[in-house]
Protein backbone atom coordinates (compact mmCIF):
# COMPACT_ATOMS: atom_id res chain seq x y z
CA UNK A 1 0.00 0.00 0.00
CA UNK A 2 1.14 3.25 -0.50
CA UNK A 3 0.34 6.56 1.42
CA UNK A 4 0.42 9.55 0.09
CA UNK A 5 1.36 12.82 2.45
CA UNK A 6 -0.06 15.95 1.99
CA UNK A 7 2.84 19.09 2.53
CA UNK A 8 0.76 19.93 6.23
CA UNK A 9 0.48 15.68 7.13
CA UNK A 10 4.43 15.70 6.02
CA UNK A 11 4.87 18.43 8.73
CA UNK A 12 2.88 17.32 11.35
CA UNK A 13 4.77 13.95 11.18
CA UNK A 14 7.41 16.25 11.43
CA UNK A 15 6.54 17.63 13.76
CA UNK A 16 5.89 15.11 16.18
CA UNK A 17 9.05 12.65 15.96
CA UNK A 18 11.04 16.11 17.17
CA UNK A 19 12.61 15.44 20.18
CA UNK A 20 11.59 17.22 23.18
CA UNK A 21 13.66 19.24 25.44
CA UNK A 22 12.65 18.31 29.18
CA UNK A 23 12.85 21.47 31.69
CA UNK A 24 12.43 20.49 35.38
CA UNK A 25 11.28 22.88 37.58
CA UNK A 26 10.31 24.96 34.39
CA UNK A 27 8.00 26.91 35.86
CA UNK A 28 10.33 28.44 38.48
CA UNK A 29 11.69 31.84 37.84
CA UNK A 30 14.63 30.61 36.13
CA UNK A 31 12.81 27.51 34.38
CA UNK A 32 10.01 29.61 32.79
CA UNK A 33 12.41 32.29 31.32
CA UNK A 34 14.30 29.22 29.60
CA UNK A 35 11.34 27.16 28.53
CA UNK A 36 10.73 30.88 26.63
CA UNK A 37 13.45 31.11 25.73
CA UNK A 38 13.55 27.92 23.96
CA UNK A 39 10.10 28.34 22.35
CA UNK A 40 11.20 30.85 20.99
CA UNK A 41 13.69 29.22 19.12
CA UNK A 42 11.24 26.56 17.71
CA UNK A 43 12.29 23.78 20.60
CA UNK A 44 9.40 21.16 21.42
CA UNK A 45 9.60 21.52 25.42
CA UNK A 46 8.05 19.72 28.39
CA UNK A 47 7.76 21.18 31.91
CA UNK A 48 8.04 18.69 35.00
CA UNK A 49 7.21 20.84 37.92
CA UNK A 50 5.51 20.38 41.23
CA UNK A 51 4.52 23.83 41.36
CA UNK A 52 5.77 24.36 44.99
CA UNK A 53 7.20 27.57 43.79
CA UNK A 54 6.77 27.34 39.94
CA UNK A 55 3.63 29.41 39.00
CA UNK A 56 1.51 28.55 35.78
CA UNK A 57 1.23 32.18 35.21
CA UNK A 58 5.23 32.38 34.15
CA UNK A 59 4.11 30.13 31.49
CA UNK A 60 0.99 31.91 29.89
CA UNK A 61 3.13 33.58 26.90
CA UNK A 62 3.59 29.55 25.40
CA UNK A 63 0.75 28.22 27.06
CA UNK A 64 -0.54 25.71 24.54
CA UNK A 65 3.12 25.59 22.85
CA UNK A 66 4.28 23.90 25.52
CA UNK A 67 3.56 20.50 27.82
CA UNK A 68 3.64 21.39 31.29
CA UNK A 69 3.22 17.86 33.31
CA UNK A 70 2.83 18.34 37.46
CA UNK A 71 4.78 16.04 39.29
CA UNK A 72 7.36 15.77 42.04
CA UNK A 73 10.92 15.04 40.52
CA UNK A 74 11.11 12.52 43.37
CA UNK A 75 8.13 10.30 42.10
CA UNK A 76 10.71 8.35 39.50
CA UNK A 77 7.53 6.77 38.45
CA UNK A 78 5.94 9.91 36.93
CA UNK A 79 8.97 10.69 35.64
CA UNK A 80 9.29 7.23 33.29
CA UNK A 81 6.08 8.49 32.08
CA UNK A 82 7.39 11.19 29.52
CA UNK A 83 9.25 9.74 26.51
CA UNK A 84 10.70 10.64 23.17
CA UNK A 85 13.50 13.26 25.58
CA UNK A 86 16.88 14.17 23.69
CA UNK A 87 18.02 17.05 26.00
CA UNK A 88 17.29 17.27 29.98
CA UNK A 89 17.53 21.01 31.89
CA UNK A 90 17.36 19.88 35.46
CA UNK A 91 16.19 22.59 37.96
CA UNK A 92 13.98 21.40 40.15
CA UNK A 93 15.15 22.61 43.52
CA UNK A 94 14.28 24.40 46.42
CA UNK A 95 15.39 27.67 46.09
CA UNK A 96 14.84 30.83 48.58
CA UNK A 97 17.43 30.97 51.25
CA UNK A 98 15.19 31.04 54.64
CA UNK A 99 14.31 27.60 53.00
CA UNK A 100 17.82 26.59 53.85
CA UNK A 101 17.40 26.79 57.06
CA UNK A 102 14.31 26.30 57.43
CA UNK A 103 13.65 23.06 55.66
CA UNK A 104 17.17 21.38 54.84
CA UNK A 105 16.35 18.12 54.36
CA UNK A 106 13.56 18.85 52.31
CA UNK A 107 16.59 20.33 49.97
CA UNK A 108 18.80 17.22 50.22
CA UNK A 109 15.67 14.66 49.78
CA UNK A 110 14.63 17.07 46.39
CA UNK A 111 18.65 17.11 45.45
CA UNK A 112 19.59 13.69 46.04
CA UNK A 113 16.91 11.19 44.75
CA UNK A 114 15.73 13.91 42.41
CA UNK A 115 18.76 13.56 40.92
CA UNK A 116 18.84 10.21 41.08
CA UNK A 117 15.62 9.54 39.12
CA UNK A 118 16.19 11.83 36.28
CA UNK A 119 19.68 10.84 35.86
CA UNK A 120 17.60 7.45 35.87
CA UNK A 121 15.10 8.65 33.61
CA UNK A 122 18.33 10.02 31.15
CA UNK A 123 19.76 5.92 31.54
CA UNK A 124 16.42 4.30 30.40
CA UNK A 125 15.45 6.48 27.59
CA UNK A 126 18.34 7.38 26.21
CA UNK A 127 18.82 10.74 26.46
CA UNK A 128 21.75 12.59 25.10
CA UNK A 129 22.34 15.99 26.45
CA UNK A 130 22.04 16.91 30.38
CA UNK A 131 22.24 20.56 31.46
CA UNK A 132 23.25 20.91 35.17
CA UNK A 133 21.89 23.98 37.44
CA UNK A 134 24.19 24.33 39.94
CA UNK A 135 24.62 27.64 42.15
CA UNK A 136 27.07 30.21 43.34
CA UNK A 137 26.39 28.62 46.97
CA UNK A 138 28.98 25.80 45.74
CA UNK A 139 31.94 27.91 46.54
CA UNK A 140 30.73 29.88 50.02
CA UNK A 141 33.23 32.15 51.41
CA UNK A 142 35.64 31.54 48.00
CA UNK A 143 39.35 31.94 48.48
CA UNK A 144 39.90 34.05 45.36
CA UNK A 145 37.09 36.73 43.84
CA UNK A 146 36.00 37.39 41.24
CA UNK A 147 36.08 33.39 41.52
CA UNK A 148 36.11 31.14 38.46
CA UNK A 149 34.89 27.64 38.01
CA UNK A 150 38.27 26.04 39.29
CA UNK A 151 37.60 27.54 42.76
CA UNK A 152 37.60 25.20 45.66
CA UNK A 153 33.97 23.69 46.49
CA UNK A 154 33.58 23.58 50.46
CA UNK A 155 31.00 22.38 53.07
CA UNK A 156 32.68 25.02 55.62
CA UNK A 157 30.16 23.55 58.53
CA UNK A 158 28.57 20.07 58.53
CA UNK A 159 25.87 21.13 61.30
CA UNK A 160 24.97 24.37 59.56
CA UNK A 161 21.98 23.93 57.83
CA UNK A 162 22.02 26.45 55.42
CA UNK A 163 24.89 23.94 53.58
CA UNK A 164 22.25 21.54 52.79
CA UNK A 165 21.47 23.63 49.72
CA UNK A 166 25.03 24.07 48.04
CA UNK A 167 25.64 20.68 50.05
CA UNK A 168 22.80 18.97 47.36
CA UNK A 169 24.18 20.87 44.93
CA UNK A 170 27.78 19.57 45.31
CA UNK A 171 26.93 16.14 45.87
CA UNK A 172 24.54 17.04 42.15
CA UNK A 173 27.93 18.11 40.17
CA UNK A 174 30.02 15.05 41.66
CA UNK A 175 27.03 12.53 40.72
CA UNK A 176 26.51 13.90 37.27
CA UNK A 177 30.04 14.34 36.04
CA UNK A 178 30.82 10.61 36.73
CA UNK A 179 27.44 9.62 35.24
CA UNK A 180 27.69 11.70 32.28
CA UNK A 181 30.81 10.18 31.36
CA UNK A 182 29.35 7.29 30.93
CA UNK A 183 25.66 7.86 29.77
CA UNK A 184 25.83 11.14 27.80
CA UNK A 185 27.01 12.98 24.53
CA UNK A 186 26.95 16.14 26.76
CA UNK A 187 27.03 17.34 30.23
CA UNK A 188 27.08 20.88 30.87
CA UNK A 189 26.84 22.87 34.70
CA UNK A 190 26.17 26.25 35.02
CA UNK A 191 26.11 28.24 38.05
CA UNK A 192 24.22 31.15 38.11
CA UNK A 193 24.92 33.95 40.58
CA UNK A 194 22.27 36.07 41.99
CA UNK A 195 19.82 36.10 39.33
CA UNK A 196 17.11 38.97 39.76
CA UNK A 197 13.94 39.97 37.65
CA UNK A 198 9.99 40.29 37.38
CA UNK A 199 7.87 37.64 39.11
CA UNK A 200 11.40 35.76 40.76
CA UNK A 201 9.47 35.37 44.19
CA UNK A 202 9.74 37.55 47.09
CA UNK A 203 12.24 35.46 49.20
CA UNK A 204 15.08 37.33 47.60
CA UNK A 205 16.84 40.02 48.51
CA UNK A 206 16.19 42.63 45.55
CA UNK A 207 12.37 42.08 45.56
CA UNK A 208 12.24 41.79 49.85
CA UNK A 209 14.04 45.26 50.08
CA UNK A 210 11.82 46.76 47.32
CA UNK A 211 8.72 45.99 48.94
CA UNK A 212 10.24 46.93 52.45
CA UNK A 213 11.12 50.17 51.61
CA UNK A 214 7.96 50.87 49.53
CA UNK A 215 6.32 50.32 53.21
CA UNK A 216 8.60 51.97 55.28
CA UNK A 217 7.91 55.20 57.50
CA UNK A 218 9.84 58.31 57.72
CA UNK A 219 10.44 57.84 60.89
CA UNK A 220 11.88 54.31 60.89
CA UNK A 221 15.05 52.51 60.07
CA UNK A 222 15.56 49.75 57.54
CA UNK A 223 16.54 46.66 58.96
CA UNK A 224 19.97 45.02 57.18
CA UNK A 225 21.42 41.70 57.83
CA UNK A 226 24.95 41.98 58.59
CA UNK A 227 27.54 45.08 58.78
CA UNK A 228 25.92 46.25 54.93
CA UNK A 229 29.38 45.80 53.54
CA UNK A 230 28.74 42.21 52.13
CA UNK A 231 29.23 42.42 48.58
CA UNK A 232 27.23 40.53 45.69
CA UNK A 233 26.98 41.15 42.20
CA UNK A 234 23.91 40.66 40.38
CA UNK A 235 22.23 39.54 37.54
CA UNK A 236 19.20 40.54 35.23
CA UNK A 237 17.24 37.04 34.57
CA UNK A 238 17.46 38.37 30.33
CA UNK A 239 21.41 38.46 31.03
CA UNK A 240 20.81 35.31 32.38
CA UNK A 241 19.53 33.91 29.68
CA UNK A 242 21.24 35.61 27.17
CA UNK A 243 24.70 33.86 29.09
CA UNK A 244 22.58 30.92 29.10
CA UNK A 245 22.33 30.80 25.22
CA UNK A 246 25.30 30.79 25.22
CA UNK A 247 26.11 27.54 27.09
CA UNK A 248 23.15 25.86 25.45
CA UNK A 249 24.03 26.46 22.19
CA UNK A 250 28.46 26.44 21.66
CA UNK A 251 28.95 25.04 25.62
CA UNK A 252 31.60 22.64 25.71
CA UNK A 253 30.92 18.98 27.10
CA UNK A 254 32.22 18.29 30.73
CA UNK A 255 32.43 22.05 31.32
CA UNK A 256 31.61 24.18 34.19
CA UNK A 257 30.03 27.59 33.29
CA UNK A 258 29.63 30.50 35.91
CA UNK A 259 26.77 32.57 34.94
CA UNK A 260 26.45 36.34 36.34
CA UNK A 261 28.29 39.71 36.23
CA UNK A 262 31.27 41.23 38.15
CA UNK A 263 29.10 44.81 38.87
CA UNK A 264 29.48 44.24 42.49
CA UNK A 265 27.80 46.25 45.36
CA UNK A 266 27.67 46.23 48.71
CA UNK A 267 24.43 45.16 50.73
CA UNK A 268 24.01 48.68 52.04
CA UNK A 269 24.77 50.33 48.79
CA UNK A 270 22.05 48.40 47.09
CA UNK A 271 19.47 49.12 49.98
CA UNK A 272 20.29 53.20 49.35
CA UNK A 273 20.12 52.34 45.62
CA UNK A 274 17.01 50.52 45.85
CA UNK A 275 15.90 53.49 47.92
CA UNK A 276 16.55 56.47 45.78
CA UNK A 277 15.14 54.78 42.55
CA UNK A 278 11.85 55.05 45.53
CA UNK A 279 12.49 58.40 46.38
CA UNK A 280 13.25 57.81 49.73
CA UNK A 281 16.03 58.29 51.93
CA UNK A 282 16.89 55.47 54.55
CA UNK A 283 18.88 55.07 57.89
CA UNK A 284 19.93 51.82 58.70
CA UNK A 285 19.56 49.07 61.81
CA UNK A 286 21.55 46.30 61.46
CA UNK A 287 20.92 42.64 62.97
CA UNK A 288 23.47 39.90 62.55
CA UNK A 289 24.24 37.94 59.07
CA UNK A 290 22.61 34.65 58.85
CA UNK A 291 24.99 32.06 60.04
CA UNK A 292 27.09 30.72 56.87
CA UNK A 293 26.14 33.68 54.42
CA UNK A 294 29.29 34.63 52.42
CA UNK A 295 30.56 38.01 52.85
CA UNK A 296 31.86 38.42 49.31
CA UNK A 297 30.21 36.88 46.55
CA UNK A 298 31.40 37.78 42.59
CA UNK A 299 31.99 35.18 39.69
CA UNK A 300 34.87 35.46 37.07
CA UNK A 301 32.64 35.60 33.96
CA UNK A 302 35.77 35.11 31.71
CA UNK A 303 35.11 31.20 30.87
CA UNK A 304 31.53 32.60 29.50
CA UNK A 305 32.98 35.71 27.82
CA UNK A 306 34.74 33.45 25.40
CA UNK A 307 31.68 32.27 24.42
CA UNK A 308 30.05 35.86 23.41
CA UNK A 309 28.58 36.44 26.84
CA UNK A 310 28.23 40.15 28.04
CA UNK A 311 26.77 42.03 30.63
CA UNK A 312 23.53 44.17 29.03
CA UNK A 313 21.88 45.15 31.92
CA UNK A 314 23.19 47.44 34.54
CA UNK A 315 21.80 46.85 38.26
CA UNK A 316 20.32 50.52 38.66
CA UNK A 317 18.48 50.07 35.28
CA UNK A 318 17.58 46.32 35.65
CA UNK A 319 16.22 47.18 39.61
CA UNK A 320 14.69 50.74 38.12
CA UNK A 321 12.52 48.10 35.84
CA UNK A 322 12.08 45.86 38.34
CA UNK A 323 10.10 48.92 40.25
CA UNK A 324 8.28 49.94 37.23
N1 LIG B 1 17.73 32.45 41.20
C1 LIG B 1 19.04 32.43 41.43
O1 LIG B 1 19.67 33.46 41.63
C2 LIG B 1 19.80 31.12 41.42
C3 LIG B 1 21.15 31.15 41.78
C4 LIG B 1 21.87 29.97 41.78
C5 LIG B 1 21.26 28.79 41.40
N2 LIG B 1 19.95 28.77 41.07
C6 LIG B 1 19.36 27.47 40.69
O2 LIG B 1 18.61 27.62 39.50
C7 LIG B 1 17.46 26.78 39.55
C8 LIG B 1 16.20 27.60 39.37
O3 LIG B 1 16.12 28.56 40.42
P1 LIG B 1 14.95 29.63 40.51
O4 LIG B 1 15.52 30.87 41.03
O5 LIG B 1 14.19 29.65 39.25
O6 LIG B 1 14.08 29.00 41.70
P2 LIG B 1 12.53 28.66 41.73
O7 LIG B 1 12.20 28.23 43.10
O8 LIG B 1 11.74 29.76 41.13
O9 LIG B 1 12.47 27.39 40.73
C9 LIG B 1 12.66 26.08 41.14
C10 LIG B 1 11.50 25.26 40.61
O10 LIG B 1 11.64 23.91 41.03
C11 LIG B 1 10.35 23.43 41.41
N3 LIG B 1 10.51 22.33 42.36
C12 LIG B 1 10.96 22.40 43.64
N4 LIG B 1 10.92 21.20 44.20
C13 LIG B 1 10.46 20.34 43.25
C14 LIG B 1 10.19 18.95 43.23
N5 LIG B 1 10.38 18.21 44.33
N6 LIG B 1 9.70 18.40 42.11
C15 LIG B 1 9.48 19.16 41.00
N7 LIG B 1 9.72 20.49 40.96
C16 LIG B 1 10.20 21.06 42.08
C17 LIG B 1 9.66 24.63 42.03
O11 LIG B 1 8.24 24.50 42.04
C18 LIG B 1 10.14 25.76 41.15
O12 LIG B 1 9.26 25.99 40.08
C19 LIG B 1 17.51 26.04 40.87
O13 LIG B 1 18.14 24.80 40.68
C20 LIG B 1 18.38 26.94 41.73
O14 LIG B 1 19.02 26.23 42.76
C21 LIG B 1 19.21 29.91 41.07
Amino acid sequence: MVYLWSGNNMAKKKKNLKKNILVTGGSGFIGSAITKYLVKKGKKVIVFDNNSRGRARRLKDVQGKIKFIKGDIRDGRKLLQINNVETVIHLAYVNGTKFFYKKPFEILDIAVNGLLNILNFCKKKKVKNFFLASSSEVYQNAFKIPTDEKEMLKIPNIHNPRYSYGGGKIISELYGIHFAKKYFKKFIIFRPHNVYGKDMGNEHVIPEFINRLRKLKKKNKFLIYGTGKEVRAFTHINDFISGFDKIFTKGKNNEIYNIGTTEKITIAKLANLTASILGKKIKFKKTKLLKGSPSVRCPNIDKIKKLGYKQKIRLKDGITKLIN
